[in-house]
């Protein structure tokens, strides 16, 4: 099914039936109007994840089209780009530019979790990518919300998690450094949150989730392990592969994302440029 939105612009076709969607007949390099911005934004809110296809932007463009919905979030020190500090470069190319066999972002996350207002918005555009794999694969956390057994919804109210980027390092067997730490100190945020666009909830969790505020470690630590392999069951999972010229712009409020290295890292350039939208607290 194709919606065509508005009749000289750009078509929106779900790209499965969990998440995401291709928007296709842009170029984002031209400002958007505030009919289109309004309809991409919709879009976005609907679909979780919009691939925009054929784009060809710069470090500088990328940021211009990322700060028409928002404030751009800056990057951990040691993730910033060489090219601008609101660009980070995603890529498993090593310190002489060659591939190191070392895929970051594997793990089940939702960016910047760990900030008092986590990222709205990612937005992550294809420079060099693997032949095959390297798949960037997506959870819906709206869904698998609405999955769980109305007790155990109702046993999620109120609760509070612990994210921490030291914690969540230690947990990958790394140390944080100390400026890291006080960088972004441990927060909590609500386990399941509201979005605010249409009153849906979604598990809030990830890599960064610690543990249940004022409970047991032990304890809060079993309850995320069984809710996340609840929450990334294949029926809640969007796996994209990615085409010359995407330009994923996702949802993090309601994903949690990996990156999928199935695929030879130390032989195979991965890379991408991205950016971020900073949200609001979650409630
Ligand atoms: C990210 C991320 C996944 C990927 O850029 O935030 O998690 O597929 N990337 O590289
Ligand atoms: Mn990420």
């Amino acid at each position: 099914m194709s919606l065509t939105l508005d009749a000289a612009a750009f078509t929106v076709e779900p790209l499965s039936p969990v998440l995401g969607a291709a928007v296709s007949g842009l170029d984002l390099n031209q400002p958007l109007n505030d009919r289109t911005k309004r309809a991409i934004y919709d879009s976005f809110v609907r679909y979780h994840v919009l691939c925009f296809r054929d784009q060809h932007l710069d470090p500088e463009q990328q940021i211009a089209f990322t700060a028409q919905f928002g404030t751009l979030e800056r990057h951990m020190a040691r993730n910033r780009g060489p090219v601008n500090p609101l660009v980070n470069i995603v890529s498993n190319l090593g310190p002489h530019g060659k591939p190191s066999g070392k895929v970051g972002s594997t793990g089940w996350h939702s960016d910047k979790s760990f900030r008092p207002e986590p990222s709205l918005a990612t937005i992550l555009h294809a420079q060099i990518m693997p032949p095959e794999g390297g798949e960037t694969c997506f959870a819906n956390m709206i869904a698998a919300y609405d999955a769980l057994p109305e007790a155990e919804r109702a046993a999620l109210y109120g609760v509070r998690i612990v994210h921490s980027w030291e914690l969540s390092r230690a947990r990958l067997g790394l140390q944080a450094t100390p400026e890291e730490i006080a960088d972004a100190p441990p927060l909590t945020h609500p386990l399941a949150r509201t979005i605010p666009e249409t009153g849906r909830k979604a598990l809030f969790m990830g890599e960064h989730a610690s543990h249940v505020e004022g409970r047991p470690m032990a304890e809060g630590r079993a309850l995320l392990d069984r809710l996340t392999a609840h929450a990334v069951e294949e029926r809640f999972v969007y796996r994209h592969k990615w085409r010359a010229g995407d330009m994923l712009m996702w949802d993090n409020r309601c994903l949690l994302h990996r990156a999928n290295p199935n695929f030879d890292a130390a032989r195979f350039p991965r890379v991408l440029h991205r950016t971020c939208l900073r949200g609001s607290t979650p409630a």
